[in-house]
């Protein structure tokens, strides 16, 4: 397929809710770009299916994106980043179109940490996937040598919130129990990365079990500000991202269940589109 070559919104891709997370922070930074969100909520969580999976599922997010039109596409989910980024960097876009690009969410987070931790513990949770992919302890231990990392990984804590349950005492059971496994792993982590882009809509669950002196760190505003460096850094595809203010929403689940949802975490009326990947 030729992809058109006029300029688009920039396209950002999570499995499911928790990329709005993302979306939210970054059009805070970049209000006047305009953007298409696409969640893939008919297949979340990737959690914890398969690399090909997970991999399949992503390349065809990517290319829906693409086939609207946009240049640049984040992919604001850590099982996607950890799992199908490089390959779609490495191999695909050659094919697809070598002059657009996809940008993930773990290195931006894995830059960014060297400068938080002070006792260089931290900690991570993320989701099965992207906790077996080892992909923060390989980046981290590559910028960061000094840096010990413990993770742990939270299987319950998408589905809780793609089924509307981070308010809910069931919330409470499971997030009090990871935190304290990961805690017992080191008892001088400072810093914890929410590494699943649905997390930091458990915030204040995460909040009230870790102890107080922990750190616990989301990735929106560092994604954000990564983005815009991106950016400034990329003139030539600054240029091919249009200004209008706007974002489109997209749902491969029924758009009327997603929309609801939605607005509460953007803050705004979202009337969603139901897509087919
Ligand atoms: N929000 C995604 C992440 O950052 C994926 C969660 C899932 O679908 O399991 O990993």
């Amino acid at each position: 397929m030729i992809y058109s070559s006029q300029p688009a919104p920039i396209g950002v891709f999570d499995s499911g809710f928790g990329g709005l997370s993302i979306l939210r922070e970054i059009r805070k930074v970049l209000p006047q770009y305009d953007y298409i969100f696409l969640g893939d909520n008919a297949r979340a969580p990737y959690g914890n299916r398969s690399f090909q999976l997970v991999y399949d599922f992503t390349l065809q997010a990517v290319k829906y994106l693409f086939s609207q039109g946009c240049h640049l596409v984040i992919l604001a989910c850590n099982t996607a980043s950890a799992k199908a980024l490089r390959s779609i960097q490495q191999r695909d876009l050659e094919n697809l179109d070598p002059n657009r690009r996809v940008l993930g969410v773990i290195r931006p987070t894995v830059e960014e940490i060297g400068n938080i931790t002070k006792s260089r513990n931290v900690g991570i949770f993320g989701t099965p996937g992207t906790v077996q992919s080892l992909s923060y302890d390989i980046e981290i231990a590559k910028m960061h040598p000094d840096i010990k990392v413990f993770s742990h990984a939270c299987p319950m804590w998408v589905p809780l919130v793609e089924n509307r349950e981070s308010d809910g005492p069931g919330a409470d059971y499971f997030v009090e129990k990871d935190v304290k496994a990961l805690m017992a792993q080191c008892g001088d982590i400072d810093s914890i990365i929410l590494g699943c882009t649905h997390y930091p809509l458990l915030y204040n669950k995460i909040r009230k079990y870790t102890p107080e002196s922990v750190m616990i760190i989301e990735q929106g505003p560092i994604v954000a500000a990564s983005l815009k460096d991106y950016l400034h850094r990329h003139p030539e595809m600054e240029a091919r991202c249009t200004q209008g203010g706007t974002c489109q929403y997209c749902t491969t689940e029924d758009a009327s269940r997603f929309s609801p949802l939605a607005s509460i975490f953007v803050n705004h009326t979202v009337e969603a589109k139901h897509v087919i990947l």
